[in-house]
């Protein structure tokens, strides 16, 4: 290791990162799917946000099971990368090979993070997608939102996690 570096236990998080430093760990819980032409279903999750010391990313991955079998669904990863005025952007790569590039803000002191599809890419029907994820009374919740060719901007998935 070179002089001047630290063990990667002491790197610190980076000052843009901090804000959002409530949500660094594994969090698990159940969520609900939906969309005007879908059945309903259930699912648990599995969602890690980890940061990369010194810089100004945390790194995010999300897994889903069918909730009555266990059956894998499901799953993405990606960054995000808070600035300081509180704007946030976000790319999301999903097992079906979709992508997003997320826009948004977040409020550290609500500990909410909204964002607003920049650009859905290798996409069959969704045009548009929307994520909100929230804090409250140390659960995580989210809902996401996609407008498809046939229907208008919606929930399809919302979910309540804990942090492990
Ligand atoms: C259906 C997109 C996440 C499970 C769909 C459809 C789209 C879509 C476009 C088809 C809707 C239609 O035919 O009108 C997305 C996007 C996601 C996402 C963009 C990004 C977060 C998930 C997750 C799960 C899931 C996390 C499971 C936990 C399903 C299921 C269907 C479905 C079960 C119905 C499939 C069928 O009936 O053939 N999704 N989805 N999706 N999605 Fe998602």
């Amino acid at each position: 290791m070179a002089e001047n570096s630290l063990p990667l236990q002491q790197a610190a998080v980076h000052p843009a990162v901090q804000p959002l430093s409530y949500l660094l760990g594994t969090w698990r819980g159940q969520g609900e799917g939906s969309f005007p032409t879908i059945s309903p279903f259930k699912y648990s999750e599995e969602l890690q946000f980890s940061h990369v010391p010194n810089k100004p990313v945390i790194a995010y991955s999300s897994k889903t099971w069918k909730l009555s079998s266990g059956e894998p669904m499901h799953s993405e990863s990606g960054f995000w990368r808070p600035k300081l005025d509180g704007t946030i952007e976000v790319v999301i790569a999903q097992s079906t090979a979709l992508v997003e590039v997320q826009k948004g803000t977040y409020d550290a002191e609500q500990r909410r993070v909204k964002l607003k599809s920049a650009l859905v890419g290798n996409a069959t029907k969704v045009k548009e997608m929307s994520r909100i994820y929230e804090v409250i009374s140390g659960e995580l919740s989210y809902v996401v939102e996609m407008a498809t060719n046939l229907t208008s901007l919606q929930p399809h998935l919302k979910a309540v996690l804990k942090k492990l």
